[in-house]
């Protein structure tokens, strides 16, 4: 989604040693930047080496011509690799869906049609259990909608107050998850299937369980649902995960601008005010559904904003709400089976100053049995990052009477610390972060992945070792370093290290204090990443959102090795049309297809649906631009970057 406005104007601080002492730690620790320009105002910060010595197990660079930076009205990939259009906005889905009529949209075609503004992607072979890759569901996120982009008749700023009633149904049904069959024909390529399978989950009328500490909490209670046990739908799902015993997890990031009305409830003022709840809906839905009425029902956004569970293998089966992952606006939930069995979910919250966070579960892991993990992600212990100038992480544990978590900050409950978790995290001192996105982990390497997309809001005396720059409109990528036991990764350990992969922005411009590889190229730089996943091989996949206003060029997906000769030799593979951002990279297991999700394509300042900034994919008379998921194959087979 496009950068929010609704973060935080002011960072909290944290009792500890001055920046510059934190600095002065840092430099006798680490070997100064090579191969990049410091800015003038992180000059003195001791950036990380651009290079690593080559390491053991290093990978190679994934193999493909790289594209050139652009912004025109089409979608671009490398030389050799064919893109196609797999399924659009409005494509039928279910069984029974009519075909798609952009002039006559209605809640039930569109409940039984692709969604709007697809983002995360999640590739779950089938049969399941197993390791295919020419047949699957692809369970895809549908995050948000642009009504003006949607209906005729709309500007932006005039669609939530004058849609119809039936339009913001529409709208609702275009929210959730799609999950959709599809195979490949090694001639033909890529298709849906409308199998038994296929599934769409709204905002509009599907129920979900709220599950974990949080479930039944006073404060989750409403007109309709007493027992603060039942939700109806999930809205503007972001990143997301898939984890071991092959579920879907599905992350609910700027649900505040759902909500209209003032906030009467005095005890909720706080918390409704840190999510940025009580701003203005930017939907209308109001209009329509007293419950996003905030005056009227105050606890209503306590039910949004938390890690959302689907078992796409059995199409009657309930979501559920896992509240044990805290409350914020989740982006992403990367799950790595531990060492120890323990399974270990890390997610970010997208926000200017927002954290990184990290669950880790009681249970361990059963591969035997699916069933016994059903529950798993209710039971555990949810943690917030801090990352110290000496190069290691704390993880701050979220966990009620511990520490300030205590009646006397007003946390009665780990309920009201899961609800709260931001204000958790605040007393607890986490780090501040620029914006984490999308975080990944190595399967090569065990190292995680933390994409910051930005923060132009942060300050020259606000910035620390792990957000070096100030008015950083370029964002930056960290790695995490687990630490290793003769078992393997320890991910659930209360300390890691970390480090800075990348800075992002143009290296060439000395006064941003960007950092690569010294080879990149003028196309391979990159700016505001945001989603990100690995090949098998353990090279990284880079999509951005922004890179159009601070850049002047289209998002893209770019890609590099992370260690080795090539690490963070970012170049640039994809190209979105104008107005798009790039989401959701997915491999398949055997990474010879590459799925990724073409988000507001045409949205642009004045763009609408009369007149759009493009006519992607289709560039049809009279056919808006339309979000997809486009499939991308080496011409010949192979892998992609192989
Ligand atoms: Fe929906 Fe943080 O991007
Ligand atoms: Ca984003
Ligand atoms: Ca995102």
């Amino acid at each position: 989604m496009r950068e929010s406005a609704d973060d935080r104007a002011e960072v909290q601080r944290h009792d500890g040693p001055s920046i510059g002492t934190l600095i002065e730690r840092r430099l006798s620790r680490r070997s100064l930047l090579k191969g990049a320009v410091a800015a003038t105002a992180i000059a003195t910060l001791p950036l990380p080496r651009a290079l690593r010595a080559a390491e053991e197990g290093a990978v190679p660079d994934p193999g493909f011509t790289e594209i050139t930076h652009g912004l025109d009205d089409d979608s671009h990939v490398a030389p050799g690799y064919r893109q196609q259009v797999l399924i659009r906005w409005g494509d039928p889905v279910l069984s029974d869906a009519p075909a798609f009529d952009p002039s006559a949209q209605t809640a039930a075609s569109q409940s039984a049609q692709f969604g709007y503004n697809n983002d995360f992607i999640a590739f779950m072979p089938l049969p399941r259990g197993s390791a295919s890759a020419d047949h699957g569901l692809l369970c895809v996120n549908h995050e948000y909608t642009n009504g003006h982009l949607m209906f005729p008749g709309y500007g932006e700023d005039d669609f939530a107050g004058a849609a119809s009633s039936e339009e913001l149904k529409v709208e609702m049904a275009a929210h959730g998850m799609s999950v959709v069959e599809i195979r490949r024909d090694p001639a033909a390529g890529w298709a849906v299937v409308r199998g038994p399978l296929n599934r769409r989950i709204t905002a509009l009328d599907t129920a979900m369980r709220i599950a974990g500490p949080a479930a039944g909490h006073p404060r989750l209670q409403t007109t309709a649902d007493p027992d603060g046990m039942t939700v109806i739908g999930m809205i503007n799902n972001c990143a997301g995960g898939v984890t071991p015993w092959g579920t879907v997890l599905t992350c609910e990031e700027n649900t505040n601008f759902y909500f209209a009305g003032d906030v009467s409830a005095e005890s909720e003022r706080a918390n409704h005010a840190r999510m940025g709840v009580g701003g203005g809906s930017a939907y209308g839905w109001h209009r329509i559904d007293t419950r996003f009425d905030v005056a009227r029902e105050p606890h209503e956004p306590n039910r949004f904003g938390w890690v959302v569970e689907i078992d796409p293998y059995d199409p009657e089966s309930t979501p559920v709400k896992r509240t044990a992952l805290g409350r914020f606006k989740h982006e992403g939930a990367t799950t790595v089976v531990n060492s120890d069995g323990r399974v270990v979910v890390y997610s970010g919250d997208d926000g200017r100053f927002e954290y990184v966070y990290k669950f880790v579960t009681n249970g361990v892991f059963d591969p035997n049995e699916r069933e016994a993990n059903r529950d798993l992600l209710d039971d555990g212990t949810l943690y917030a990052a801090r990352f110290a100038a000496d190069g290691l992480v704390h993880w701050l544990a979220l966990v009620w009477g511990q520490g300030p978590l205590t009646p006397g900050n007003g946390f009665g409950s780990q309920a009201d610390v899961l609800i709260e978790a931001r204000r958790a995290a605040d007393l607890l001192g986490a780090t501040p972060m620029d914006r984490p996105e999308d975080i990944e982990t190595n399967p090569v390497t065990g190292s995680v992945y933390v994409v910051l997309t930005n923060n132009t809001k942060r300050k020259s005396d606000q910035i620390d070792a792990a957000n070096p720059r100030a008015e950083n409109r370029w964002g930056h990528v960290l790695e995490i370093i687990p630490t290793m036991r003769d078992d393997g990764a320890d991910h659930a350990g209360a300390e890691a290290r970390w480090d800075v992969f990348l800075l992002a922005g143009d290296p060439r411009n000395s006064g941003i204090g960007a950092l690569y590889h010294p080879d990149v190229s003028e196309n391979g730089w990159l700016s505001c990443p945001d989603n990100c996943t690995f090949d098998t091989k353990g090279n990284l996949w880079l999509a951005t959102d922004g890179a159009p206003k601070t850049a002047g060029f289209a998002d893209g997906l770019y890609a590099c090795a992370t260690v080795g000769e090539g690490r963070a030799l970012t170049r640039l593979f994809f190209r979105s049309p104008v107005g798009a951002e790039v989401c959701g990279p997915c491999f398949t297991p055997d990474d010879t297809a590459l799925f990724v999700a073409v988000q507001h394509p045409g949205d642009t300042e004045g763009s609408t649906f009369a007149a759009p900034a493009t006519g992607w994919p289709d560039f049809t008379e009279g056919m808006p631009p339309r979000p997809s998921v486009v499939a991308i194959t080496r011409n010949g087979g192979g892998a992609v970057g192989g």
